[in-house]
């Protein structure tokens, strides 16, 4: 008997859903670019009836960097409760931990069976790290294998990220594409990537964009004292009080823009625009205040989520459950393709 005929069929998704999956790294402060590029979007997607959204923490990614090895398991509990605090439809969506899925791990080594070392060694995030002077390790040169790994393991259709991860999506579906080649049977789905065109969100350097590893963030649910001083550390020009000022290229505007309401921004926009009598640390006290508002009742949330883990366990399990089926059927359809035993 050949190994296709062997070979349990690509089971139709459950529901006419389309399922969409994406991952975020447990390695720091959740802030407002990520909130404004990433979060805000797959909350959205998660309210969408139509939409199956899986969202995972991806806290084996998150230890590719030594450095911060120690932060996933502090930041994992956090990302849960920001996600939920922040409105993501955890009843008919699924927001996972990568770690409690050890069949990704399985699928990643079947996976990277078929990958060349001379695919990963093109890999973006490899050259970086040499380019960078890093010394590189192993969990960094298989990070693209995990990756497509998280989303061939849940039957992903659609993959909603950044342009910079535009390339291990390619590499997502050509393991996908290798893997069912080499054992000439459809086992793992190829997912397309649903490529996000939102500019990136600048930090308050104002040079590059926001991010943890920059330091130049403004944090979601940090202590408020922390929050205000980096309000206040936002990069302006020289500008004086009374002069006209440009809100699209003023920094501040363009950090408010990603979370405020329509009327905070429009008195911002006209009040710089009009110059007199309103600078720039006028402008950082209304960021501070709109700020506060808009995530009061989230932050409490937050706390709430972050002070009761038992209650986000229970939150997550219907999702946790759902999606472990979706896993072992996946396993077991690469184990049939390869003659391996079922678990
Ligand atoms: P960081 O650069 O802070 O480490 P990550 O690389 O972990 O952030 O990104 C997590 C998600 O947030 C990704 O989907 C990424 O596209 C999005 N994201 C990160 N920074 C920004 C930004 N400045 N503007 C818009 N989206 C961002
Ligand atoms: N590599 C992605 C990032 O750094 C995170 C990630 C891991 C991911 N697994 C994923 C994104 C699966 C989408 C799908 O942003």
């Amino acid at each position: 008997m050949t190994s296709q005929s062997q070979t349990t069929p690509i089971a139709p998704l459950a529901s006419a859903r389309r399922r969409i999956l994406t991952g975020v790294q447990p390695t720091g402060d959740l802030h407002l670019g990520n909130y404004f590029g990433a979060i805000r979007p797959a909350i959205q997607l998660s309210q969408d009836p139509q939409n199956e959204v899986v969202l995972m923490c991806v806290n084996w990614h998150a230890l590719t960097n030594k450095a911060l090895i120690l932060e996933a398991g502090t930041q994992t509990p956090k990302m849960l409760a920001t996600f939920l605090a922040l409105g993501f439809n955890a009843a008919s969506n699924s927001l996972l931990v990568q770690g409690d899925f050890p069949e990704i791990l399985e699928n990643a080594w079947y996976l990277s069976c078929v990958a060349s070392v001379g695919l990963l060694e093109r890999a973006t995030s490899f050259k970086d790290a040499v380019a960078n002077g890093k010394d590189p390790t192993c969990g960094l040169f298989y990070y693209p294998v995990l990756m497509a790994s998280d989303i061939v393991s849940f039957d992903a259709e659609l993959v909603p990220v950044g342009k910079d991860q535009a390339q291990h999506l390619e590499y997502a579906s050509d393991l996908a594409k290798m893997f069912n080649h080499t054992v000439k049977t459809p086992v793992f789905k190829e997912a397309k990537a649903m490529i996000q065109e939102t500019p990136l969100l600048p930090g308050t350097d104002g040079v590059r964009k926001m991010s943890k590893s920059y330091g130049n963030t403004i944090p979601l649910f940090t202590d408020l004292k922390d929050i205000e001083r980096k309000i206040k550390d936002i990069t302006t020009d020289s500008k004086s009080l009374d002069d006209v000022k440009d809100p699209d290229t003023c920094v501040i505007f363009q950090i408010f823009k990603s979370f405020a309401r329509e009327e905070a921004l429009t008195h911002m926009r006209q009040k710089l625009e009009h110059g007199v009598g309103y600078g720039y640390g006028h402008a950082k006290k209304d960021f501070f205040q709109e700020y506060q508002e808009v995530f009061a009742s989230k932050r409490d949330l937050y706390n709430h989520y972050l002070n009761n883990p038992k209650e986000v366990n229970s939150l997550l399990e219907g999702g946790k459950q759902r999606m472990k089926l979706v896993a072992k059927s996946v396993g077991a359809r690469a184990r049939a393709a390869l003659g391996l035993g079922q678990e």
